[in-house]
């Protein structure tokens, strides 16, 4: 099969198209013919094997060398003790566990995939799994008629963060780059701010902050807090994460905030219902831009470089998914 594959952590350069065997799916698992696979972040993180939570399973070297974790597909055959799955099933589902998306076939925990809505092409429903995990379980955590901001939300996960907020008459900042503005507004931010020219933590305060892309101090994120506000980091630099694990949560302690990691929780019981949402038409699907499989390292750096609008999508069967 064609595959996108890379032997160590660099930059887009290092990935090259190649014929490689044919995954076989062990017990628990599904091999499923790729359609479609959307790029998140956490793609260019594991390119470059950085933040250092990146090097998870492989300090030096990555220990998969094929990236690709939101997919969409047909189930080709079954692993023992799958129940639930059986020969030309649609289905979709995140695989950041195994990555190996970004090829024409890969294999996935049977628990991690779900059955594709009908009324979703392949590529909508690639866009789902982990941006969509991320959003419903972020805007979860806000309350109707309060102040949330999410920063980095004109990229995948804020695309779908900031309509759910909307929807749930929440009052929602969105920070991003100049080019992401009228976007975000475009999907219900009642306010927006470019971080290029304006320091979100010196506005507000927020109850809540979601934050994609953290690199600031924990003390400017608590200056943003309302009394009885919430921080919470999603994604961002190492050196972020461990101050907000730290310093963060004893600073909140102290001052009445609360400052914290939020761990996404996996699987189709996160993102099932927001697919049925996109299906009938409640929730848009914002597809920036599609790249054929032999132009992976491309939609990495579209993605990776900011200028991705919501979702970019590599269609790695392009018939399949206009059948
Ligand atoms: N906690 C968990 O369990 C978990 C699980 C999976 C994924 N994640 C993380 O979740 C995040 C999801 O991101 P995504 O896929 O939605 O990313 P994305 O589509 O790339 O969107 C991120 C956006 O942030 C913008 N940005 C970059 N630096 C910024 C800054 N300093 N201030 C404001 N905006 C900034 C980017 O544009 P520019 O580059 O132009 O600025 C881009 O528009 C990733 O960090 C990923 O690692 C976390």
């Amino acid at each position: 099969m064609k595959a996108v594959v890379r032997d160590r952590y660099g930059p887009p350069e290092v990935m090259r198209l190649e014929d490689v065997a044919v995954p076989s799916p062990r017990a628990g698992q599904v091999l499923v013919r790729v359609v479609a696979t959307s790029v998140n972040l956490s793609d260019w993180e594991g390119l470059h094997g950085s933040p250092a939570y990146a090097r998870f399973g492989g300090l030096f070297r990555p220990s998969r060398p094929i990236l690709g974790s939101d997919i969409a597909g047909v189930v080709v055959s079954v692993g023992a003790d799958v129940t639930d799955f059986t020969p030309g099933d649609e289905v979709y589902g995140d695989i950041l566990s195994m990555p190996g998306g970004f090829a024409e076939y890969a294999v996935a925990p049977a628990h991690a995939i779900a059955h594709k809505p009908a009324k979703l092409s392949f590529a909508q429903a690639s866009t789902l799994p982990q941006s969509g995990a991320i959003a419903v379980q972020a805007v979860a955590r806000a309350k109707p008629g309060r102040r949330m901001l999410i920063n980095g939300a004109g990229g995948g996960t804020g695309a779908f963060a900031l309509q759910l907020a909307a929807a749930a008459g929440i009052h929602v900042t969105g920070v991003d780059n100049a080019g992401k503005l009228d976007f975000m507004r475009s999907l219900g931010a009642s306010h927006v701010i470019d971080y290029a020219a304006e320091d979100y933590t010196r506005t507000g305060p927020y109850d809540l902050i979601i934050d994609l892309v953290a690199r600031r101090s924990v003390f400017s994120y608590r200056r943003a807090l309302a009394p009885g506000g919430t921080y919470l980091i999603v994604g961002g630099t190492t050196r972020a994460l461990l101050r907000v694990v730290t310093v963060g949560a004893l600073i909140g302690a102290l001052t009445g905030r609360h400052l914290s990691v939020l761990a996404v929780k996996q699987g189709p019981a996160q993102f099932s219902q927001l697919a049925e949402c996109c299906a009938d038409g409640s929730v848009q699907i914002h597809i920036d831009r599609v790249f054929p499989l032999a132009e992976v390292p491309a939609a990495l750096t579209y993605v990776g470089t900011g200028r991705a609008l919501g979702k970019v999508v590599v269609l790695v069967d392009p018939a399949a998914d206009s059948a």
